[in-house]
């Protein structure tokens, strides 16, 4: 890869752009000023999870000093996501942002995933008690944390870096682990088949429509629904999402073939490296949860660095639909001949590069909207 940046103006551009006026964007505003397991709770719903879903519902209880993690089954994503892998992979982003922000604020975190098998919804227990303050810079990076869809400066990173990055897993051998493909042919194949998958999901209806049915096109949608995938986090020039929120709403199509485009020519093409998250079992809660948390420990080290993540994640959202349909496994059987080891499965996948334009600001439902008084 050449060194030189695409958009030499905005190199060193702000990673994040700050959130904009109205309620839909104040929970990235006033998180730090909630204390207690509610201050906990407001760090959990500013986390990555898929298609801006919040697939979250929580309780507080003993005193504030345990808070109940729900999974909203009301808030799935149907076709792309059949098995519910992104919507706990979510919940495990979330409860990192919440075990980092109660360290930050002086307590010990105690978490149990999965604490009632007979009940799946119940993702985590996270029980709080008093300790010392532990800051960190993963926790400073949580309102500052984007995805990113724009293009990224084409510089690879340094291999110590990514070392760096990797080293995050941690050297638990039963928990998630990290996988580069920053260059040769393994980084070519990654490319080509998001590419691919990409064209597989926009071709099939269901996914089509499960997509559309998350994304906001107007003011006035995103500050009633606060949730879901709008304009100005599609990684385009502030002007063109300036002028793509006046014109009519495009079509699903138009949108999809928008998507296609930019997986191929900015999402694809300008991505330094792409990583990909691996568990023994991708179809086990816990270990999605797991996973999950260190992919929102991923993004917010690029974060605290300077770095952009994008989280790109076609190849299981069609080797699921597969699963699902009983389809040949094509990407199914891709992924395994990436991951290479029969005792590792793909999780999710992301790119990582040095930023070339900053992020937009996703909604978020605020606290009291998620905080439910009923344990179930
Ligand atoms: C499990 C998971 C899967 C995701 N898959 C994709 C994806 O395939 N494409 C994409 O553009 N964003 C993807 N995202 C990013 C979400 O859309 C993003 O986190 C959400 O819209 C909230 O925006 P934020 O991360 O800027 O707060 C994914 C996030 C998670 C946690």
């Amino acid at each position: 890869m050449g060194t030189e940046p695409l958009d030499p103006g905005t190199a060193m551009a702000a990673y994040a752009a700050p959130p904009p006026r109205g309620a839909a964007f104040d929970a990235w505003r006033t998180w730090e000023s909630r204390d207690g397991a509610d201050g906990v709770i407001a760090a959990g719903i500013l986390a990555a999870n898929a298609r801006n879903v919040q697939p979250w519902r929580f309780t507080v209880g003993d005193h504030s000093t345990r808070i109940d993690v729900y999974a909203d089954l009301d808030r799935r994503q149907g076709a792309l996501d059949p098995f519910d892998r992104e919507l706990y992979v979510g919940l495990g982003c979330a409860l990192e942002n919440m075990v980092l922000a109660a360290r930050a604020r002086g307590h010990r975190p105690e978490l149990s995933l999965m604490p009632d098998p007979a009940r799946p919804e119940h993702a985590a227990t996270l029980r709080l008690t008093p300790g010392e303050r532990v800051p960190s810079e993963l926790y400073d990076a949580i309102p500052h944390r984007r995805t990113n869809r724009g293009p990224f400066l084409r510089q690879s990173l340094p291999r110590p870096l990514l070392d760096e990055i990797a080293a995050l897993a941690g050297d638990d051998s039963g928990g998630p682990d990290l996988l580069w493909f920053a260059d040769g042919e393994g980084r070519e194949v990654v490319a080509r088949l998001l590419v691919e998958a990409t064209e597989a999901v926009i071709a099939d209806e269901g996914q089509s429509l499960a997509g559309h049915h998350w994304y906001r096109g107007t003011d006035r949608e995103i500050e009633r629904s606060r949730d879901g995938m709008t304009v100005d986090t599609q990684g385009m020039p502030p002007l063109m999402s300036t002028l793509g929120k006046r014109l009519p709403a495009p079509s699903r199509r138009t949108a999809d073939r928008f998507w296609l485009r930019n997986t191929r020519t900015v999402h694809v093409a300008t991505a330094a490296a792409f990583g990909m998250i691996t568990v023994a079992d991708s179809d086990d809660r816990a270990q999605r949860m797991r996973g999950g948390r260190l992919l929102q420990r991923i993004h917010l080290f690029a974060t605290a660095r300077q770095l952009a993540v994008g989280h790109l994640n076609m190849m299981t959202v069609r080797a699921d639909r597969e699963r699902e349909l009983g389809l040949p496994p094509r990407f199914g059987k891709a992924l395994e001949e990436l991951v290479g080891d029969p005792g590792r499965q793909t999780l999710v996948t992301f790119r990582i590069g040095r930023p070339g334009r900053a992020a937009g600001t996703s909604p978020r439902r605020p606290v009291a909207t998620v905080l439910g008084t009923d344990a179930g």
